[in-house]
């Protein structure tokens, strides 16, 4: 049985690949998520498997080199998945520096641990440790608005907002471990993910809690900007795949080509939503395009990101198998029957967020 770590289980896209690995591999596998639990890891995503032996919380803060260290020496890890990471641009943008500590110093010490636990006294590295950093395509910087260029695994990097700088940072740790130290590990750069278990905080999910709560849609900028959306768990099974099937010490990007406007999104969000509500429910009355409010657009907005899925589908076979038109219907439906979540995230610290980042837009 195949041991698991995986950092940041209980954010976003980690409780989404947590989920589709019990899916996969039931009883096969054993998973240890480690997880600091700040504003954005929520355990209530993963309720459902409280019961399994083979799922084990333990919360750390991955900067705490000795609560690492301890987890490596209680625990034979095959495989390390580092999903954990500051990961808004908005937040990045009014503090930064905690982007720095939790994606350059959390990772470094992710690394060393790692190594420290598998590395064997001549340098080589016993069959099946891995190491996988879930990383974005925010690193390669911004498109021009052409329809036609993309990220490639080679693409430069030229990161502009201070949570992709620190992102590129901790990838080019991983790749100097690569070099310096043989480290088995792989890098994945993927787009914009949506799904189930999004804080709110994010495009999709923040545009349905305002819709359904009568609320102004903020849209940046002109609403031309372009992002590459892929459904979550087409993100889950494409980590996988690269860790399985996947050439180690390669860079894999991952995404779907499905390029959308911002505009577009929110939009689909408005008619998808106004669709699944019963006549009878109140809310839907309000819905319309008459929320939608232009406002000031984001520091170095980046314009455009476009992923070339071209590696990944030659070399391991992955493709995305849900449409958009499917994953958002998914998505909304999801946030519909999930009201309860979506209430103990808002409830609290996220309307003083929500009055930090909109109240002067
Ligand atoms: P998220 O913000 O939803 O979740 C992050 C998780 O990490 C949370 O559970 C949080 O508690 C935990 N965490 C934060 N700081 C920690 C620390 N110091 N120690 C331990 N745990 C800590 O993020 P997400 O959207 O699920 O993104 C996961 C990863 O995927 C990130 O590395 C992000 O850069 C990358 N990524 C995200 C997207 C996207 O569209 N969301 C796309 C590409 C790549
Ligand atoms: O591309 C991958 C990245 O996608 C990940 O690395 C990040 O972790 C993830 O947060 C996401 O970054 P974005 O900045 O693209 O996602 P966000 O949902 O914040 O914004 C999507 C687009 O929508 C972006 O162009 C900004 C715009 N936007 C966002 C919000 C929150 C608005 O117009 N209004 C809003 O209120």
């Amino acid at each position: 049985m195949k041991t698991y770590l995986v950092t940041g289980g209980a954010g976003f896209i980690g409780s989404n690949y947590i989920h589709y690995m019990f899916r996969k591999y039931d009883n096969d596998i054993r998973i240890i998520n480690v997880d600091a639990l700040t504003y954005a890891g929520n355990l209530e995503n993963l309720k459902d498997l409280e019961i399994r032996d083979n799922y084990i919380f333990i919360r750390a803060d991955i900067t705490d080199k000795a609560a690492i260290e301890k987890i490596f020496s209680e625990y034979d890890i095959d495989r390390v998945v580092h999903f954990a990471a500051e990961s808004h641009v908005d937040r990045s943008i009014k503090n930064p520096e905690v982007f720095v500590r939790t994606n350059v110093l959390g990772t470094a010490v992710m690394l060393n641990c790692a190594r420290a636990a598998w590395e064997k006294p001549d340098g080589s590295y016993p069959e099946g440790k891995k190491f996988l950093h879930v990383s974005t395509d925010e690193v390669y910087g911004s498109l021009p608005d052409d329809g036609k260029s993309y990220f490639y695994e080679t693409t430069p990097y030229q990161p502009h907002s201070p949570y992709s700088a620190s992102k590129a940072g901790s990838d080019m740790l991983v790749k100097s471990y690569m070099d310096t130290y043989h480290f088995p590990a792989n890098i994945t750069n993927t787009s914009n993910n949506y799904g189930p278990y999004q804080f709110p905080e994010k495009l999709i999910p923040l545009l349905i809690h305002n819709a359904l709560s009568g609320k102004e849609l903020p849209v940046y900028g002109d609403g031309m900007n372009v992002r590459d959306w892929l459904y979550v768990d087409d993100h889950a099974k494409g980590i996988d795949m690269v860790q399985e099937q996947g050439r180690l010490f390669e860079t894999y990007n991952i995404g779907g080509h499905n390029e959308k406007r911002n505009i577009e999104i929110v939009n689909l969000v408005i008619e998808t939503l106004s669709e699944e509500l019963d006549d009878s429910d109140p809310r839907k009355k309000n819905i319309s395009k008459d929320l939608i409010r232009y406002v000031t657009d984001r520091k170095g907005h980046d314009r455009r990101y476009a992923i070339a899925p071209d590696k990944i589908k030659a070399e391991i076979g992955w493709e995305p198998e849900t449409t958009f038109a499917e994953g958002i219907r998914k998505t909304i439906r999801w946030y519909l029957s999930h009201e309860e979540w979506m209430q103990h995230v808002t409830s609290g610290n996220y309307q003083k967020y929500y009055e930090d980042m909109y109240g002067d837009r």
